[in-house]
């Protein structure tokens, strides 16, 4: 393999630059010419390609997003849009890619792999870090500590003034993102999608703590965000709930060390899969060790919450 493309797609996700530079380092040990697609799959359908060289992969292990950018590109669910992204791979001389992202980006890598028999390679990278085949995705650590940095700040005020605090955090519809940030900031309570939130029960904890009380709370939990639950405490039960919602504070920054560590290792991962003729896989860490998932499994199937995990949470609420 002489020339392999590279893209990020979807949300982006903090590390992604660290796993380019890993791809572009790994591939120029291995002569092989790496070329940036700019925009995720936008990019892919108007050949919107850049060589890379030394200069744009250095300084970038410590920044967040993506230096290629990204894109949400619905149009890439057309046919014809996949074709003509194949049609600019082959003008280009492109003999295999590696895409970087979500659900989403392993689902249309998986495409192109079926469909077209381009030889394609995912990298998990997400803060939702709800990607199956991977213990963890790239963004989810920097993700989790960013969003724990804020609320331990804002639980100092919390604290001193005896306020009732629903804290809302990303995570897409899982509550990977909730359940670890709620357990590290020590939140009385963690509402996520994978559990009932029964708010009757949750009004008596909260007039029982009678003090400060902090409520981590989930994208895609069912009771609506922490703005919603707000609403329905103060019609129930008269009870001021403060609000804030973290956003996309969460998605950027430094790169923490794990992230920039599981994207250096995956971005190798992803290189070498290629060269050894594999294709249609995602490249992922499972108990500390790279392992390669047919692409179609990480997002058919659910990545789930280790119930014990859940359990503890609730626990320590
Ligand atoms: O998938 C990452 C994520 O940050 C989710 O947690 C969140 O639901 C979504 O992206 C937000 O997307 P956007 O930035 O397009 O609003």
């Amino acid at each position: 393999m002489k020339k392999i493309g590279v893209f990020t797609h979807g949300a982006d996700a903090s590390g992604m630059n660290a796993a380019l530079r890993s791809i572009y380092r790994i591939c120029h040990s291995h002569h092989i010419e790496l070329i940036g697609i700019r925009r995720g799959l936008a990019g892919l359908t108007e050949a919107d390609f850049v060589p890379f060289d030394r200069s744009m992969t250095s300084n970038i292990i410590n920044r967040g997003g993506t230096v290629l950018h990204t894109s949400h590109f619905l149009e890439f669910e057309n046919g014809d849009m996949r074709h003509k992204a194949v049609v600019n791979l082959e003008h280009a001389g492109i003999e295999g890619v590696i895409g970087i992202g979500d659900a989403t980006t392993m689902k249309v890598l998986s495409q192109l792999a079926r469909e077209h028999s381009v030889k394609t390679v995912g990298i998990p990278a997400t803060i939702d870090n709800d990607l199956y085949g991977s213990d963890y995705t790239i963004g989810f650590d920097t993700a989790i500590n960013t969003a724990t940095e804020a609320i331990d700040r804002i639980r100092d005020t919390a604290d001193s003034s005896d306020k009732v605090y629903a804290i809302e955090v990303m995570g897409s519809e899982s509550g990977f993102l909730a359940t670890y940030v709620g357990i590290a900031c020590g939140a009385d309570y963690i509402a996520i999608p994978e559990t009932l939130t029964n708010v009757h029960d949750l009004f008596h904890k909260i007039s029982h703590a009678n003090r400060r009380f902090i409520i981590v709370i989930g994208e895609g939990d069912e009771v609506g965000g922490a703005q919603e639950l707000a609403n329905l405490m103060k019609e129930a039960y008269n009870l001021d709930i403060r609000v804030a919602v973290l956003g996309h504070m969460q998605r950027g920054g430094t790169p923490t060390v794990r992230d920039r560590v599981l994207a250096s290792r995956l971005g190798q991962a992803a290189v070498d899969a290629l060269l050894s003729g594999a294709s249609n896989i995602m490249v992922g860490e499972t108990n500390g060790e790279i392992h390669q998932t047919p692409l179609q499994m990480t997002f058919e199937r659910r990545k789930a919450l280790n119930e014990q995990f859940v359990r503890l949470a609730e626990m320590l609420g």
